[in-house]
């Protein structure tokens, strides 16, 4: 995944440069930062704590400097290792230009990540990858004016990361995201960190889609977002902004349950009701999704939906269900036998 990003930096370039390549300056400004040590003047060993969506981890890496042209830029190469989180690698090039009497920074960076970060999604990885870099920047720009009688100026541009345009980085890691949820417009002032999860259900009280893991493995946080059926633990509010979201309390038309609510009451596809809000909003998913309804194409939809009490056999039934019902060409097998 690629992120790259423009900011001036209210100082001189020669200021400019000797905060690149000064230590104390670069472990200010990475977020997370427990150390920053220098093995020599192009290696620097750094250790960082960092949360992208679910996964925490300590991270620890080298960073190295390359084609140092002084007062031009550098190209940065990092490689970390986060445990079972998994591992990332970073090549970024960063260049330098006169702005009048400031400094303007350019940064084009590469990233590719393994291991557990793989598995959550270049959208959400590069997304968070490049908040990080604007936070760096934006702390960068206010250590070299701090006490410099220059003021507090803005900072330029923000990072240009892959993610949803319609937000707006209010400075200090906070985001203003406005959605539509169940039909309502929402506006709110958020940590951009704020996964859509916490936000439907901390921000807005909508309890109904819930969290059972920490890994995006159980499927208990399964909305619709534009139409689809997504985690929302893998998704930033930020990258849901000026998008539509509907929830399980969105799904019923009035007083009337919808043809899945019914369905899996019928067909006893639930026990205790854990799974059953995103078991619905996936099956919602397919059902919209234009697919012949069978065994084999509800048993895929559902293949990222984990049930712990209730076994899967019902709740194929009550989705086969719903799509007659709901008058969808589906091929209902007579019996589920061999269904997970
Ligand atoms: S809470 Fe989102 S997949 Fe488990
Ligand atoms: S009904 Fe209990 S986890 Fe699915």
């Amino acid at each position: 995944m690629e992120f790259k990003g423009r900011q001036v930096i209210r100082a001189s370039r020669e200021t400019v440069w000797t905060a690149l390549n000064n230590p104390a300056v670069l472990e200010q400004c990475i977020d997370g930062c427990e150390s920053f040590t220098a093995v020599n003047d192009s290696e620097w060993q750094v250790v960082v704590r960092a949360s992208v969506g679910p996964v925490k981890a300590r991270f620890k890496g080298a960073l190295t400097v390359q084609d140092r042209e002084p007062l031009k830029g550098y190209r940065l190469r990092g490689q970390g290792e986060g445990g079972m989180a998994g591992f990332g690698e970073m090549t970024a090039v960063v260049t330098l230009e006169d702005e009048g009497a400031d400094t303007l920074l350019v940064y084009a960076a590469e990233a590719h990540v393994g291991g557990k970060l793989a598995q959550i999604g270049s959208r959400l990885v590069g997304s968070v990858g490049a908040k990080m870099a604007d936070r760096f920047f934006a702390r960068f720009n206010e250590v070299l004016t701090e006490g410099g009688g220059e003021g507090q100026r803005p900072t330029a541009t923000a990072a240009e990361g892959p993610g949803s345009t319609a937000w707006t980085n209010s400075g200090a890691g906070q985001a203003n995201v406005e959605l539509t949820v169940n039909g309502q417009p929402v506006r709110r002032h958020v940590d951009d960190r704020t996964l859509l999860v916490e936000l439907l259900r901390r921000d807005l009280g909508l309890t109904g889609t819930h969290v059972g893991c920490d890994t995006s493995q159980c499927g208990a946080c399964t909305v619709r977002l534009d139409g689809v059926a997504v985690k929302s633990c893998t998704v930033l509010a930020v990258q849901a902004s000026g998008g539509e979201v509907v929830t399980i309390e969105g799904l019923a038309k009035k007083d009337s349950m919808h043809p899945l609510q019914k369905a899996f009451v019928q067909c006893h596809g639930l026990q205790c009701g854990f799974c059953t809000p995103g078991m619905i909003m996936s099956s919602d998913g397919l059902l919209r999704s234009g697919q012949q309804i069978d065994h084999a194409s509800i048993c895929t939809a559902l293949e990222g939906n984990i049930c712990r009490c209730t076994g899967y056999v019902n709740i194929i039934r009550a989705v086969e269900q719903a799509a007659t019902e709901m008058g969808l060409p589906c091929n209902a097998r007579a019996d589920t036998e061999g269904a997970r």
